[in-house]
């Protein structure tokens, strides 16, 4: 106990807090810095007096080598959405009907809903424990050492009767002013730049060094309570954070309470639409909440959310801009994809001078040519796009797809039926074939172990990969020569080139990058045609007889094997050595599943995903990712969600995992 160091330590604490939680400093920064000083050089000279209240324990834990998972006890959840004041007012007339009650007997609260990143902060007797991410609800990742770098959440509560335990949820977010200065040094370093606010702040929250962390502004506002023992009680949810409040934390500006009706929500959501983009923190949407907790405990929960909350969302934000030029960029599979060049323009909080148009199909419906005025639209993270002509510019000038590849020249061609146009340069356009190469080396297909996407764009770059039969000409002093290479590296790769070249057809077929033809399709077709050759020489109507093969995928299969540049880069290869056996003509095991799709949802308790999709493939059935009328079945696992709801409305079957164990004898 020392009463000066303990002194030093509540001043600044008290200090923080009037600056970062009431807006409302007491000292001037240099009297703040000054003190701040004092108390470092008085911890250093002492380091036995350092206390874990001390602020500077904020920043004082070392950087870690990885995030530990951590379960939530209490789960975390997440809201329902609304788009419209009707969708409002139905949840909340359906949580009134549920509780037996009159509408305009529910008190209604609301709050702002932060853009950020939803955190869980633990106090043991008022002091901060551990903080955690929401991850899936159940399991989160340990960001202690981050989170307790924002100075807005305090270290040690301002209570003299602290609960034994005290979990406080709320969002971690960054203000826009901390963003744009952010951005703003990211451009003057040439290092990345953030989408927006959120990813930003994600980026902070998951930095291993607490020290980067702190730099970057921080804040959090809590919104609720998780585990909570020892505490006084409550009975509405609007005390809770008043008394979070109380105690140290900042509070969601611009929350109301409607009591009696729902007339006001709408002037309110407009109000509050009106004020979001002079707010200094991103916001998304209002969450509306019914504020006694004696009905939220009655409505309960349904899937992942509560019945007593629900967030209606901000529509995406528009702006008007011209449209400067229209460039043609070249994809992995040769689609040329039509991309808009702006003027820039601030739309939500980021400037964007750059948004797909998809393809020709949609510059024509949309009727644009260059020098329009746009109308361009940014919803959350997606890619900005172009809605419709504002104005027609006085000098338009039609948007024309280039007859060459803008990369490798050879003839841009449409094929049938497809709104795409594509390079016919096929394994042999540069755009093409970097990513080809990748694609082809990666893990899932040829699995070249030591020729990683960067050495394969050294390679190409340096004009030693031109295609993918060229990583079978590669010589030793063709990687022992490049910077951070020598002998043993490049023999490394060389051995993991010859390892690779026992595959299987299904596999070759994938690694080909075929447009539409990924890993399961191309299984599909190996065992459909069980060798190359008549993988090759199959017509359109052939493959269409494959139950999971649609017309786009056969038409590519045609069109990649007529080509002869493309039949003699296999050929290359296949005489380097690379080969596979024939599929057996026998179905690999009963096969009771053949002409099935089955949908793997939510967390599975006794088996991974993987281990139940390879059980269900072995049996015969195709595993897709979505669920539509065509779905045999869906195996719904713990906390499914949105795909287990689509396959309830469509009449789709469904068995939980239980179910699913016993009608196939599986022992787990
Ligand atoms: S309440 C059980 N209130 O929105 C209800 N959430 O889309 C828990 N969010 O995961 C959430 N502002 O991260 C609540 N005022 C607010 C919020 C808010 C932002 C986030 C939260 C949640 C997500 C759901």
């Amino acid at each position: 106990m020392n009463p000066a160091y303990n002194d030093l330590v509540a001043k600044i604490n008290q200090w923080d807090h009037e600056y970062y939680v009431l807006d409302n400093p007491s000292v001037s920064d240099a009297e703040y810095d000054q003190t701040f000083r004092k108390l470092l050089e008085m911890e250093a000279a002492n380091p036995e007096l350092v206390t874990a209240e001390s602020p500077s324990q904020r920043v004082g834990a070392k950087p870690i080598d990885e995030f530990r998972k951590i379960e939530h006890t209490v789960k975390m959840l997440s809201l329902a959405n609304a788009f419209s004041l009707e969708e409002t007012y139905d949840f909340f007339e359906k949580a009134a009907k549920e509780l037996d009650i009159s509408p305009s007997a529910l008190d209604i609260f609301s709050e702002p809903k932060l853009d950020g990143l939803a955190i869980s902060i633990h106090y043991d007797k008022g002091l901060f424990s551990y903080a955690a991410t929401r991850g899936d609800g159940q399991v989160g990742e340990d960001v202690t050492h981050t989170i307790k770098t924002i100075k807005s959440v305090p270290i040690k509560l301002s209570t003299a009767n602290p609960p034994e335990t005290l979990e406080v949820r709320g969002e971690a977010f960054m203000p826009k002013a901390a963003f744009e200065k952010l951005n703003r040094l990211a451009l003057q370093n040439n290092s990345k730049i953030f989408v927006n606010p959120r990813n930003a702040a994600a980026g902070a929250i998951r930095q291993m060094n607490p020290k980067i962390a702190a730099g970057r502004d921080l804040q959090f506002i809590p919104y609720g309570l998780g585990e909570y023992e020892g505490g006084h009680r409550f009975t509405r949810h609007s005390e809770i954070l008043d008394y979070l409040h109380k105690i140290g934390f900042r509070k969601n500006p611009h929350c109301y309470a409607f009591s009696g009706s729902f007339d006001k929500f709408e002037k309110n959501y407009y109000v509050m639409e009106g004020a979001r983009e002079k707010l200094p923190m991103q916001i998304d949407g209002i969450v509306y909440k019914i504020d006694s907790l004696n009905l939220q405990s009655s409505l309960g929960f349904i899937a992942r959310s509560p019945k007593w909350a629900i967030a209606r969302k901000f529509p995406a934000q528009n702006d008007v801009t011209q449209l400067l030029a229209v460039d043609f960029q070249v994809g992995r599979t040769g689609v040329l994809t039509p991309v808009a060049r702006l003027e820039p323009v601030f739309v939500g909080g980021v400037t964007v001078s750059n948004a797909t148009l998809h393809n020709m199909d949609e510059i024509e419906r949309l009727g644009l040519c260059i020098g329009d005025s746009v109308e361009i639209q940014r919803a959350g993270d997606v890619i900005p796009k172009v809605v419709k002509v504002v104005t027609k510019g006085a000098h338009r000038k039609p948007i024309v797809m280039p007859g060459r590849c803008p990369v490798c020249h050879a003839a841009v061609e449409r094929t049938e039926g497809q709104a795409a146009f594509r390079c016919t340069g096929g394994l042999l356009c540069a755009a093409q074939s970097a990513e080809r190469i990748r694609h082809y080396a990666s893990r899932k297909f040829m699995n070249i172990n030591n020729l990683g996407a960067k050495l394969i764009e050294v390679l190409h770059n340096n004009g030693t990969l031109k295609t993918i039969a060229d990583i079978y000409t590669l010589k030793i002093s063709d990687i022992a020569s490049l910077e951070g290479q020598g002998e043993k590296s490049a023999q490394n790769v060389l051995d993991s080139i010859e390892a690779s070249k026992k595959t299987k057809l299904g596999t070759f077929l994938g690694s080909l990058g075929i447009n539409e033809v990924g890993e399961e399709s191309a299984k599909y077709i190996a065992r459909y045609f069980k060798n190359l050759e008549a993988i090759a020489s199959a017509t359109f109507e052939e493959l269409m007889q494959i139950p999971d093969i649609g017309p786009v995928t056969a038409n590519n299969v045609v069109n990649f094997f007529k080509d002869s540049k493309n039949r003699a880069i296999i050929e290359k290869i296949m005489k380097a050595g690379v080969n596979w056996e024939d599929e057996d003509t026998e179905p690999v095991g009963k096969q009771m599943l053949a002409g099935q799709t089955w949908v793997l949802t939510g967390t599975l308790q006794h088996m991974s995903r993987d281990e139940a999709k390879a059980c269900l493939e072995s049996l015969g059935a195709k595993v897709a990712g979505s669920v539509s009328k065509k779905t045999t079945c869906v195996v719904a696992g713990r906390d499914a969600g949105s795909k287990l709801d689509k396959a309830q409305s469509l009449g789709v079957k469904v068995m939980d995992e239980a179910a699913f164990l016993a009608e196939f004898d599986l022992d787990f």
